[in-house]
């Protein structure tokens, strides 16, 4: 066979080969084989020298022709090959509309604190603020905790060294705002709290309170009840009732703890009420006239009122929240829920 006929049975095999090809892969071995170095192709010019000289120009012609022809053959083919792989590629649609990024949002105890400054801020409440880092006097002795006051143990509190210490009660701030403001006086303030309490679904030795206090001429117990039976009607819902416990705390005369309704049983008797029908949140009072001689206010002239509130506490009952760990773990998907 001569030159020229081989060289068309090659294009007409190579031609017949591209097109069985499937796969980039297998293009890339038939350019080896056709086009490469050691290939087809050139095996062909290396027999141009045994072609007498007479043919040697149509044969030269015919190779130039074929190599062209086989050149082409892969340039479409691998250019095929590239836009199929395009088009696999997924389609963007413009017109879609854009996904939201994730972005976090505040804590639930931040949610919480801003809720309940919110409510009582509609009562005509100012927020007032407080260090976490305090001394005897503003924890203890202007709210009348004397000295050998159980509440002054070291084994139950924070000490920093002998006076001063991680505040364990937002009352604290009561003292810091009456130092400085004279009456009337309506503020609540939130903060964090310190008690080496062992760690369990209900304690941690870390928590929030709000801490509320109203001193003016002629308040009264009736304006405590009614002010916490807001709240808690509006915080918990307005189907909320609420009670008062008597009891004491240093700082208030008369003192009293307040309940709300249980949540779930609405009074009834469950598990989570422990049968009695009412949740304790917090403690409360009438000012004690040594608290309010102790900064200098004339306990003749003004009376007030004060409460505390554990806000973990709160939370944990309205969110029905099992364990109060979950709100310092820090575990996205639990957060995520609020
Ligand atoms: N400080 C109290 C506590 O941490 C709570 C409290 C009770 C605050 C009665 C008050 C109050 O202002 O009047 O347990």
């Amino acid at each position: 066979m001569g030159l020229l006929e081989s060289l068309q049975q090659l294009r007409i095999q190579a031609a017949s080969e591209l097109d069985a090809c499937d796969s980039p892969d297998a293009v890339e071995r038939w350019r080896i084989k056709f086009l490469g170095s050691k290939g087809a192709l050139k095996a062909a010019m290396a027999q141009l020298k045994d072609v007498p000289k007479a043919d040697k120009p149509a044969a030269g012609k015919a190779l130039n022709e074929t190599k062209q022809t086989l050149q082409k053959l892969f340039n479409s083919q691998s250019g095929g090959q590239a836009k199929t792989q395009k088009a696999s590629r997924p389609i963007v649609d413009v017109t879609l509309p854009g996904e939201r990024p994730t972005i976090g949002h505040a804590h639930l105890i931040t949610q919480t604190i801003n809720e309940i400054c919110e409510i009582f801020g509609r009562m005509g409440f100012a927020v007032a603020e407080g260090p976490e880092v305090e001394d005897e006097w503003h924890n203890f002795v202007a709210l009348n905790i004397p000295t050998e006051h159980p509440a002054r143990d070291p084994l139950d509190n924070f000490y920093i060294d002998e006076s001063t210490m991680l505040r364990s009660q937002t009352s604290t701030i009561q003292i810091r705002v009456m130092e400085q403001n004279e009456p009337p006086i309506r503020v609540v303030a939130t903060g964090r709290v310190y008690r080496p309490d062992t760690v369990d679904a209900t304690h941690m030795f870390m928590f929030n309170q709000v801490e509320g206090l109203y001193v003016d001429e002629g308040v009264t117990m009736a304006d405590l009840r009614t002010c916490v039976d807001q709240f808690c009607k509006a915080y918990f819902g307005p189907e909320t009732a609420t009670r008062f416990r008597p009891h004491f705390f240093p700082f208030t005369e008369p003192s009293a703890e307040i309940d709300v309704s249980c949540y779930i049983c609405h009074g009834d008797g469950c598990s989570l009420c422990k049968q009695s029908g009412w949740i304790e949140i917090a403690g409360c009072g009438m000012v004690d006239p040594n608290v309010l001689e102790a900064v200098g206010y004339d306990s003749e002239k003004y009376t007030g009122f004060a409460f505390g509130m554990g806000i973990e506490r709160m939370l944990t009952r309205k969110h029905k929240i099992p364990d109060i760990r979950l709100l310092f773990e820090n575990d996205v998907r639990f957060l995520r829920q609020f």
